[in-house]
């Protein structure tokens, strides 16, 4: 298959990469840096700096939509939301518009959203026939999925990502969390209660990959493990993993002072069900947190 990328050069296209050019599929990937995508996500890579080089012309049997300004690095001013927004939204609208007017459109589009769809519901288990939230981040995965799902009209099948806490050795979550937990500095967050939904990025791409063939897969996916933990398991279990302590716990009012409004990433959760993948047969290879965080931390 001919495969457009958006946000290939990420943590999780990087892995995506690898796994699609070893079945054989031709690739595109959208990037800023259009130099670096050889060295990021194979030589075999095409590279594309603009979406305006998708023209009427070009013909991809797949799209697959990553791209986006990472969420948690930097304070949520307006400037830095709407650098979230257009990086998603506006970027997913203009895809689709490119999608309107190619003369042979791809079978399917891929689109990323997130976890942060639905509210923090405490211990309610929520599938995805869960309501969308009313915060910031659940505002903007609306927006990015009624974005996406406007390729419907246009004959393509599209699946919406709604990916959870992805643990990779590369980047993302863990990268931020380690290094304080071997310094012995690890901390429950708060009262330590709210869920964390994670997903071994294996699991993540393996279940992208069967989307992709999928002919009959179509709508909302959770992209979590089946086993979502408290923030306070999921301290417990990194310190166990790397043979440390982490009896500390960071006061909710110090995480709201210095983060602001991000503080919602932080102080509340969703307990999540992968029950569309569960249901489509999916067998995880990384069930539970202590064998997928021995996985990825593993020398
Ligand atoms: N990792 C997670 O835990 C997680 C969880 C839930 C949802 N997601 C979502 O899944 C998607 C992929 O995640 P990831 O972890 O692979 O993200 P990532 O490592 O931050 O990569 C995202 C990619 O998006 C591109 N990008 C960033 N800002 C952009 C902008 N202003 N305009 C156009 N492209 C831009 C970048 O490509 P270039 O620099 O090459 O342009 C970057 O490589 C993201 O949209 C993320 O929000 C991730």
């Amino acid at each position: 298959m001919r495969i457009l990328i958006t946000g290939g050069t990420g943590l999780i296209g990087r892995q995506l990469c690898r796994v699609l050019l070893a079945e054989g599929h031709q690739l595109t990937v959208l990037s800023r840096r259009p130099a670096t995508v050889a060295a990021k996500c194979g030589t075999a890579v095409q590279a594309m700096a603009s979406l305006a080089e998708y023209s009427a012309g070009v013909c991809f049997d797949a799209v697959i939509n990553l791209a986006g300004e990472p969420i948690a690095d930097q304070s949520w001013s307006e400037k830095r939301k709407k650098a979230l927004r257009d990086s998603r939204v506006e970027l997913t609208h203009e895809l689709v518009d490119r999608i309107a007017a190619a003369q042979c459109k791809p079978a399917v589009l891929l689109s990323a959203s997130a976890i942060g769809f639905y509210a923090d519901r405490g211990d309610l288990a929520q599938d995805e026939s869960a309501l969308a939230g009313h915060d910031f981040p659940a505002k903007l995965c609306v927006d990015w999925e009624a974005a996406a799902l406007a390729a419907e009209k246009l004959g393509v099948r599209v699946c919406l990502l709604r990916s959870g806490l992805v643990l990779s050795r590369d980047g993302g979550l863990l990268e931020r969390m380690v290094p304080p937990f071997k310094l012995g500095m690890g901390a429950r967050i708060g009262n330590g209660r709210q869920w964390m939904s994670w997903i071994h990025i294996d699991d993540l791409v393996a279940m992208l990959v069967k989307l992709l063939h999928d002919e009959n897969a179509s709508g909302p996916y959770n992209l979590t493990a089946p086993n979502p933990v408290s923030n306070a398991e999921f301290t417990t279990t990194l310190a166990e993993t790397l043979h440390r302590s982490a009896r500390i716990a960071a006061p909710a009012s110090l995480i709201k002072f210095t983060m602001g409004e991000r503080a919602c990433l932080l102080l509340e959760g969703q307990r999540i069900l992968p029950s569309r993948m569960t249901e489509s047969g999916y067998q995880f290879a990384f069930e539970s947190l202590a064998l997928a965080l021995g996985n990825v931390l593993a020398k």
